[in-house]
């Protein structure tokens, strides 16, 4: 079906989280400002590699994952099967209520989205936070197309870039991470 990755893409990506989970999505998710209570979206969860780190951190929070591949949201209840404060949301595009996330994180997804659907998908990903939130993304530095397209969408929509890192990630490549605050 489109949209969904074969078996082989599935088991690869599980055993880049064996050997890379700590030095490259636990990485990403230690920079996100989590205290335990917030209420995060981790948009194109995947088999949730980011979220495994981002959900040990919300003790008293809630973690929203979507997809727009149920074998992926499959794959992402598996790897979080011991968390009880996690959603799952099969998506085609998000249909978010407005403000009601504080932090909102794409982990090598946005590249994946033509450019007329990120012009859809960004803002209502932004609309989701409530002021103040937080947007996170890392995405492929040579992606340089998209990257233009997600800045340009995030000066119009009231964010305000907090950090900014170029970060080398095996077998990717370099990516450029960046974090938002909404005013
Ligand atoms: C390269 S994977 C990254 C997965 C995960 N964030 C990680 O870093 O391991 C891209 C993910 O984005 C999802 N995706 C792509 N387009 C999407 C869309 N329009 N809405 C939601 N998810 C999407 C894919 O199904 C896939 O799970």
């Amino acid at each position: 079906m489109k949209n969904e990755p074969t078996f082989l893409e599935i088991l690869l990506t599980k055993i880049a989280f064996y050997f890379y989970g700590k030095s490259v999505y636990k990485s990403f998710a230690d920079r996100l400002p989590l205290n335990g209570g917030e209420r995060v979206l981790d948009f194109g969860c995947g088999m949730g590699t980011v979220a495994y780190y981002a959900a040990k951190k919300l003790t008293h929070g809630h973690l929203t994952c979507m997809d727009i591949s149920g074998r992926w949201l499959n794959a992402c209840r598996s790897t979080l099967r011991d968390y009880e404060n996690i959603s799952y949301i099969l998506c085609e595009s998000p249909d978010l209520e407005d403000e009601c996330f504080d932090i909102v994180y794409c982990h090598f997804v946005l590249h994946d989205i033509s450019k007329s659907e990120l012009e859809k998908t960004v803002p209502a990903l932004i609309n989701s936070l409530r002021t103040g939130g937080v947007f996170a993304f890392r995405e492929p530095l040579n992606e340089a197309d998209k990257l233009k397209v997600i800045k340009d969408l995030t000066e119009k929509n009231r964010l305000i870039l907090k950090e900014s890192r170029v970060t080398d990630i095996p077998l990717m490549g370099n990516a450029l991470e960046s974090l938002y605050v909404k005013q």
